[in-house]
């Protein structure tokens, strides 16, 4: 993503470090006490953190991380949820934080067990097969993710490319993992409820594109709870037979 560098951004990260976390790793096994023992929920490659910054300010009991490795995405993060938080009157965002930080090294900001929910939205697709191991779904990183998700963790990935879409699911496949919610055309019967766009997302909607998206469910009590909610619907719809 390439972006015009604003003047001072250094300083401005700086000033702000309620929101803006610039040594992480001195947060790891501390999360829990930063998010006042909210669940956390991260996205992973926010870029200008319209995501991050709408579900912090929609789901107050939730503590959101939102990372990125470029500091004038912080700072266009940082911005946004200011914004955004104000205009849902909800004041400064507490529940967030937004970590300058690259995920090749995650397993080293947080502990394992710290995260609830990660968000891949949009994560660079690496189309070349040679470089199919910066993937963020290649194996290597899904093996780093399920070490710091929680016995409810789970992951949630959306996506323009089918051929990165693809490659994911075989990956979550070779390691076992459950996908449900498989869809190869997320706004197909129009925007879901309650759904929040990201910025990519918006614009590939915008040029008609389908989002291909998918759930993960990584810990066990997650494979549970979705287990009794299948079979709960299903023994409503024999009911009502
Ligand atoms: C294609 S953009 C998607 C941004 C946003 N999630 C959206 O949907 O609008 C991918 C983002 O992931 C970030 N990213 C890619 N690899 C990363 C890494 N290893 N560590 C941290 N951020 C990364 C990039 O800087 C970029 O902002």
């Amino acid at each position: 993503m390439r972006l015009r560098r604003k003047k001072g951004t250094k300083e401005w990260l700086q000033e702000h470090d309620q929101l803006i976390i610039l040594e992480g790793r001195k947060l790891r096994g501390k999360w829990q006490e930063r998010a006042k023992g909210k669940p956390i929920h991260a996205e992973f490659g926010m870029g200008k953190g319209g995501f991050i910054s709408e579900m912090s300010a929609r789901h107050p009991e939730i503590h959101y991380i939102g990372i990125d490795r470029y500091d004038e995405l912080l700072r266009r993060s940082g911005e946004k949820a200011y914004e955004v938080h104000e205009q849902y009157g909800r004041g400064e965002p507490d529940n967030l934080s937004l970590v300058l930080f690259n995920i090749e090294h995650i397993e080293e900001l947080f502990a394992p067990g710290e995260v609830e929910r990660i968000y891949l939205n949009f994560s660079d697709p690496w189309p070349k097969k040679r470089h199919a191991k910066r993937r963020l779904t290649h194996p290597r990183f899904l093996r780093k993710f399920i070490e710091i998700l929680n016995e409810r963790g789970e992951i949630y990935l959306r996506t323009d490319s089918v051929s990165l879409f693809e490659f994911s699911l075989n990956s979550f496949a070779d390691l076992g993992l459950r996908t449900v919610e498989i869809t190869f055309d997320l706004h197909r019967d129009g925007t879901p409820q309650g759904h929040v766009m990201t910025e990519y997302e918006a614009k590939f909607v915008g040029q008609g594109m389908p989002i291909y998206h998918c759930r993960v469910l990584v810990g066990s009590e997650a494979v549970a709870t979705y287990e009794e909610q299948v079979r709960a619907a299903w023994e409503e719809d024999q009911a009502a037979r």
